[in-house]
């Protein structure tokens, strides 16, 4: 694998962008070869500067729902782009998006635009704070609502008083969310969850009905608001809010990511329970409402509603899922696979069940030279625009590198 175009806009890069790259797509985490570049995205597939295509199972860490360069959405992005886009005023389109929003998500009265996930669910902890003046709000321990100063993973250049007033509960746990709430006392403003425990590493867990429910129901009893962050699950699980199965709605829920497949689009939803609270705060941004995202939103919503996408990516992720099971029970090498099999966790556990992380990352590292990209400790994501043939050549691959598993050079991990 040659990766001389890669290296050579990393060095160019290490001069003029701190560290070459920063954030969840800075590849320094994962093995030295993974490419850090792209420079074409098209359908499952993208190409490397040197020319290597990938079959990608990051998905751009979500946006990707339809596949890269979809037709369709493209189209009604530049359409727009040709009318009007940022300005001075939104478009008509925002209106429509918002109806559209209004009918497709059950607890949805309102949407309030803006441009990422973090923009969504900072305005969720304002609303929730303006709801009724108090300021505790609970979040579930390690769980990721992006990064600004309240909620960054990573501490740096943030103050302790950034999260004065956050207490942690255990994920799935109701015993620990009960005993939150009643730290929070008279002050609980809201209640943060995700749709599912996907954070990093750790097995994905799906939500415990009886922890989402004791979630509505102390937001009911306290006058708090429960938000849903669905910016990475929303649309991928379900065609309406994440926890429309189990029967439960939020007042707000964050999205992002999937809205516009890829193009720059994020939004809080909410109840009228939340809509004078959401009416208070003052938030805004100089490009949150430009109208040709939105008639990509427009359009994939046409596409959410028309389309088996659900169906197809379930289907392709539990042929993965199936696939690699054998590939496990052929080779010995313990591959972990957890959550939805559209939205999987891939990992590699040593003999005692724990997680092999230099095993991962090499893992990973090998897959590389079969045109293959996995992420080594993040979830991935499965678009329908993947064939079944792709799945099966994912699946050969990862039985060939797990056929040469001990023989791999280990590569070092640190967080
Ligand atoms: C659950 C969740 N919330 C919030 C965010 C932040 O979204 P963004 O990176 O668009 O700001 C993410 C991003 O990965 C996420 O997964």
């Amino acid at each position: 694998m040659i990766q001389a175009q890669n290296e050579e806009l990393l060095e160019r890069a290490q001069k003029v962008v701190p560290n070459g790259m920063y954030g969840h797509l800075s590849v320094k985490m994962q093995s030295p070869r993974t490419p850090q570049y792209y420079k074409r995205a098209k359908g499952a597939y993208l190409w490397d500067y040197d020319d290597q295509q990938y079959i990608d199972y990051l998905c751009a860490f979500g946006p990707n729902l339809f596949g890269y360069a979809h037709e369709e959405i493209d189209a009604a992005y530049i359409e727009q782009l040709r009318e009007i886009d940022t300005a001075t005023g939104p478009s008509a389109r925002m209106v429509e998006l918002a109806e559209g929003y209004a009918e497709q998500v059950t607890h949805n009265d309102w949407t309030m635009f803006c441009k990422n996930g973090t923009d969504a669910t900072t305005m969720a902890l304002m609303t929730a704070r303006a709801h009724r003046g108090k300021r505790k709000i609970l979040l579930a321990t390690g769980a990721y609502h992006g990064a600004t100063k309240w909620c960054t993973p990573m501490p740096e250049g943030t103050l302790p008083e950034d999260r004065a007033h956050h207490i942690y509960y255990e994920y799935n746990n109701a015993e620990s969310l009960r005993a939150a709430v009643e730290e929070a006392g008279d002050d609980l403003a809201g209640i943060f969850a995700t749709p599912f425990k996907h954070e990093v590493i750790f097995p994905q867990l799906l939500p415990d009905e009886e922890y989402a429910r004791a979630a509505r129901q102390l937001c009911d009893e306290k006058d708090a608001l429960l938000i849903l962050d669905d910016v990475r699950a929303g649309f991928r699980v379900d065609r309406d809010c994440s926890w429309q199965k189990l029967g439960i709605q939020p007042d707000l829920s964050s999205w992002g990511k999937t809205l516009a497949n890829g193009h720059a689009l994020s939004c809080l939803m909410g109840s009228d329970r939340a809509r004078e609270a959401a009416g208070k705060i003052f938030v805004t941004g100089s490009f949150w409402f430009g109208a040709a995202a939105m008639a990509a939103g427009l359009k994939t919503l046409e596409l959410i509603k028309s389309t088996d996408y659900i169906e197809r990516t379930v289907m392709l992720g539990d042929r993965l899922r199936d696939g690699l099971n054998q590939v496990s029970a052929n080779t010995g090498v313990e591959i972990d696979q957890t959550g939805p099999s559209q939205m999987p966790l891939i990992m590699i556990n040593d003999d005692e069940g724990n997680r092999n992380m230099p095993g991962c990352v090499a893992f990973c590292d090998a897959l590389l030279d079969h045109g293959v990209l996995f992420h080594p400790f993040h979830n991935m994501f499965i678009t329908p625009a993947m064939s079944e043939a792709d799945i099966d050549r994912t699946v050969e691959a990862c039985d060939e590198v797990a056929k040469q598993f001990h023989s791999l050079t280990m590569l070092e991990f640190s967080l």
